[in-house]
């Protein structure tokens, strides 16, 4: 089990505060390489349900399943399915493959810390609630023992698709993603890649948060992370995988494009507007309550004088999108 300890949380409210943050985030990203390097990195990015009890990890693993087939749209997964950046828990895999679904990888850049008898109770809940036992492959319950889910972990999905698409081709039916995008250091060639990877009416569904994780916003307000230079920024965040701050308008840039070329349709709903909170059910922009878009605007507009220049000429309704739930469409 890991703990945070009192050294940790110092470590985390002294780089919260910007300028002093700044310089920490910095100086952690590149030990974050190191240890990469040598083999010595332990990420928590991904350790969803250390905190979980049974219980509390068979909701989760619910909720992020029903999403997927709620905004996209459809009543059963089917065929292959990619999932990306699964974390610590294959759960959500279990259900897609009872729904139908004949493989599922889980395509991870960083092994996240897991607590192996949790795991084994939260597959063992699960397996009970839904009758999984068929998708037991050995004698006890883990995540090696799974039919037909494979972990593809220790690769980034950036190059993982960008391989899939030279040698497989059109292969998946679904690739899914939840909190990850955000973290990829190119989540937008990333996007191109998967499309690639896509068969014809192949879906690509990823909900993304645009938040800042806490770096700075613990003590500042939410858009701090903002004024951070474009130079500056992926120094701070590459090798940790820490928040890409790429935001919605980048998205759309790459999607629109891909949709002049005849390649997909998309949708884009909103999940998160800054200083108003969670949008659910997931709307498009112009469907939210016109108080609230009001109101985040406004947030927007009282702080963008200090946004760095990249975000200068971005619209103030673009910078109040806070998280997305992308719906892509092969043709
Ligand atoms: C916040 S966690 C989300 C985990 C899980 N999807 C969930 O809902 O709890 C982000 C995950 O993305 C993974 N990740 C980060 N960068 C990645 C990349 N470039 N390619 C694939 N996975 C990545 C992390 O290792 C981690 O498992």
């Amino acid at each position: 089990m890991t703990t945070i300890s009192t050294t940790d949380r110092f470590k985390d409210f002294l780089k919260s505060i910007p300028g002093v943050g700044v310089i920490l985030y910095i100086i952690d990203d590149f030990l974050h390489g190191i240890r990469t390097l040598i083999g010595t990195n332990v990420s928590i990015s991904g350790s969803t349900h250390v905190q979980f009890s049974p219980e509390e990890s068979v909701a989760y693993i619910e909720e992020v399943f029903d999403s997927y087939k709620k905004y996209g749209k459809f009543d059963k997964f089917f065929g292959r399915v990619a999932e990306v950046g699964p974390g610590d828990n294959a759960g959500v895999a279990m259900l897609i493959r009872k729904d139908g679904s004949t493989q599922v990888d889980l395509i991870d850049r960083f092994l996240s810390y897991r607590n192996p008898q949790q795991q084994k109770e939260i597959y063992e809940a699960l397996a009970q609630k839904y009758n999984l036992e068929h998708l037991r492959a050995k004698n006890e319950w883990g995540e090696q023992a799974l039919d037909s889910i494979t972990w593809k972990v220790g690769q980034a999905s950036e190059e993982y698709f960008k391989d899939c698409a030279q040698k497989q081709g059109e292969v998946y039916d679904f690739i899914i993603s939840r909190a990850v995008l955000e973290h990829l250091y190119d989540p937008l060639s990333a996007l191109r890649s998967m499309t690639n990877c896509l068969k014809p009416n192949g879906l690509l569904l990823h909900k993304v948060d645009f938040r800042d994780h806490g770096m700075f916003s613990a003590l500042s307000h939410e858009l701090t992370f903002l004024q951070v230079p474009g130079n500056v920024y992926p120094l701070m965040v590459k090798n940790s995988a820490r928040p890409n701050r790429i935001l919605i308008h980048l998205y759309r840039e790459v999607l629109d494009s891909m949709k002049r070329d005849g390649l997909i349709d998309y949708s884009i709903l909103v999940t998160n507007l800054v200083d108003v909170g969670n949008i659910n059910p997931h709307k498009l922009f112009d469907d939210i309550d016109l108080d609230k878009q009001h109101k985040s605007i406004k947030f927007v507009e009282k702080h963008r004088h200090k946004f760095a220049k990249e975000f200068k000429n971005v619209d103030s309704k673009d910078l109040a999108v806070s998280g997305i739930f992308l719906v892509v469409t092969k043709k």
